[in-house]
């Protein structure tokens, strides 16, 4: 607590309201008591709004910092694999190097999926969105584990982590591969995290894969870029739904399910149906006008943040990434690269965009590595949903160990008062 106290004038009543101070950040002001005193505070969106306190991430949007446990993104992305930073996010602390190794043998241990499972794959549409599927088969994996799912128990707690860690690639792999009818390829614990991913969306049981180093090392970039991010939209989803005592793996695939809008997840998807759209750099003008016209619901897909008002810095690591791939794959000239590149610097001169602070965000860039890779547009949210679980994880985990009381917001309520019901 601080010494300073917010205080609230309602008519003539004053309300003193106690204030905390956070490690970085600004300081909050504490409403609970509020109630009491007959009122609510208002903020659809949660713009203003502290839903929780956390140790894990930290953002200072207006300067482009983020933060995982004191580490900068930059930082991690340069020099850690996406398990270390999972074990830095659960943990708090980065491993030591025994740890390190420790940690991605365990991970290994878990990434077969129950033979079972398959039935559940077999039973989608083969033209179902892969969210769709994934989601379904996040939910279904605690009809499996119901022997480590006491919400109470920190072992417990730790093998799910493992579990979903473990199995979210193979689950994401087996999506695509049901999608085109190929046979599932098994885990292969020879391989890095993200040699394996590639290995079971791309191998075929009838030749050996050999995954290229540089496609690997981007796909584990992109899987540490999207590991967490604070309070948003799905971790806030995961940590409502864990607020009631929810099982993990249900309210993993709730985060998942709020991960699939366009204006969150869904984005990466969305960038690359943009630049499709315009199709040539000539049209480009015309878009731009269309996303700044009020009228048109039309927006600039991979542009703009709720939080992110100077720059994003996921999308500097991801654009520096983005020309390593299409470098190694001889694509520098590809036309939506073009497209997006020129887009890009438009946008960042054009005094609509410069006004409201919308500047390209980690979306922008990270399709065009996935398409690169030749991934197809329907799996970029999926490879989002398998990056994010540790974040998600993370967050459940955090509340679940500590004080919670169940989330439930009020309203302001606008609707009819009580009416008589008409005779009939
Ligand atoms: N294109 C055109 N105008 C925009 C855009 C955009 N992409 N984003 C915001 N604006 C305008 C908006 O119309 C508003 O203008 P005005 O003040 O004149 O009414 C102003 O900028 C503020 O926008 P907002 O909608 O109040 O901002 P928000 O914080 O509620 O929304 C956002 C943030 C990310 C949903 C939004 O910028 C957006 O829809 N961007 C495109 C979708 C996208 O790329 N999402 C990925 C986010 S990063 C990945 C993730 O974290 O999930």
């Amino acid at each position: 607590m601080t010494d300073e106290k917010a205080t609230l004038s309602v008519g003539d009543k004053s309300i003193e309201l106690p204030m905390y101070s956070g490690s970085a950040g600004p300081d909050v002001i504490d409403v609970r008591s509020l109630v009491q005193e007959g009122v609510f505070t208002y903020d659809p969106g949660f713009v203003s709004t502290a839903a929780c306190e956390s140790k894990i991430t930290y953002i200072d949007g207006a300067n482009g910092v983020l933060l995982h446990r004191g580490y900068k993104i930059e930082d991690l992305a340069e020099n850690s694999d996406y398990l270390e930073v999972c074990y830095l996010l659960l943990n708090g602390e980065l491993p030591t190097a025994e740890e390190n190794q420790k940690f991605h043998q365990t991970i290994k241990n878990h990434t077969m999926l129950h033979d079972q499972m398959r039935n559940f794959f077999q039973g989608f549409r083969r033209d179902a969105h892969p969210m769709a599927i994934m989601c379904g088969v996040v939910g279904a994996l605690s009809a499996f584990y119901h022997d480590s799912m006491d919400v109470a128990d920190e072992h417990e707690r730790e093998i799910t982590a493992h579990r979903l860690v473990a199995k979210m690639p193979t689950i994401a792999a087996w999506c695509y591969k049901y999608s085109i009818g190929q046979p599932f390829m098994y885990p292969r614990n020879d391989l890095s995290y993200a040699e394996n991913f590639l290995q079971m969306m791309f191998g075929v049981p009838c030749e050996e894969y050999k995954p290229n180093p540089v496609l690997a090392k981007a796909m584990d970039k992109i899987f540490i870029l999207h590991a967490d991010h604070e309070q948003n939209a799905s971790t806030s989803t995961v940590r409502l739904a864990g607020s009631t005592g929810a099982n993990p793996y249900a309210c993993i695939a709730s985060g998942i399910a709020a991960l699939w809008g366009p204006a969150h997840g869904g984005a990466n998807e969305a960038v690359l149906d943009m630049l499709a759209e315009i199709g040539d750099e000539s049209n480009i003008e015309k878009y731009i006008a269309k996303a700044k016209d009020k009228d048109d619901p039309f927006r600039l897909m991979g542009f703009g943040h709720r939080v992110y008002k100077n720059f994003d810095p996921r999308a500097k690591v991801m654009a520096e990434t983005a020309h390593e791939v299409l470098s190694e794959l001889g694509l520098e000239n590809d036309p939506l690269l073009k497209i997006a590149q020129r887009l890009e610097k438009i946008a960042l001169e054009d005094e609509y965009f410069v006004q409201r602070k919308l500047y390209p965000n980690v979306d922008f860039y990270s399709g065009l590595i996935l398409k690169a890779i030749g991934i197809p547009t329907s799996m970029f949210t999926v490879i989002f949903a398998l990056s994010r679980t540790i974040g998600w994880f993370s967050h459940w985990n955090e509340m679940v160990s500590g004080n919670y009381r169940i989330g439930r917001p009020r309203q302001l309520y606008t609707g009819p008062t009580t009416r008589e019901y008409p005779t009939k």
